[in-house]
């Protein structure tokens, strides 16, 4: 029984400390679990876009006078649009307008750009 309780001390210790680890990593824009460095624009890019930037971003009338559908327009806004998606919540000019988006998106993101934009 002492054996037990002890063991459920330790289990807590480790939970606490690895929620602690999670929190600085994610601080860093990369939470432990997010693979951002082989950040492909077919598999990660495009779909982010697509998902949620398009609605708004793309045909005749895009907002801003901008649209992100082929790989030579994302790639020439990258920058532009990466300062709006690492906006702070609550921003005015966080993009997408309905929330910040998950921070390992924000970090592959990053991660491509940083790699040069490759259409791969
Ligand atoms: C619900 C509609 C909507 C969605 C979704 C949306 N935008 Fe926008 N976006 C706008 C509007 C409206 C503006 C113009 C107002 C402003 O600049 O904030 C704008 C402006 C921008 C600008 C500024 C362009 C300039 O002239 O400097 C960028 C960059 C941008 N959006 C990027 C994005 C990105 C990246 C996404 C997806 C992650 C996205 N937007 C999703 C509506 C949207």
């Amino acid at each position: 029984m002492r054996i037990t309780v002890r063991h459920t001390w330790a289990f807590t210790l480790v939970i606490l400390l690895a929620g602690c680890t999670y929190d600085d990593l994610e601080t860093l824009g990369a939470p432990f679990d997010c693979d951002a460095f082989d950040a492909s624009y077919g598999m990660d890019i495009l779909p982010l876009v697509e998902n949620h930037c398009q609605g708004c971003h793309s045909g005749s009338a895009p907002s801003a006078g901008i649209a992100f559908e082929s790989h030579t327009e994302i790639a020439l806004f990258a920058d532009i649009m990466l300062d709006r998606m690492d906006r702070d919540e609550g921003d005015s000019q966080l993009m997408p307008q309905s929330g910040k988006l998950d921070s390992c998106s924000i970090a592959r993101f990053r991660a491509w750009i940083q790699a040069g934009k490759p259409n791969n």
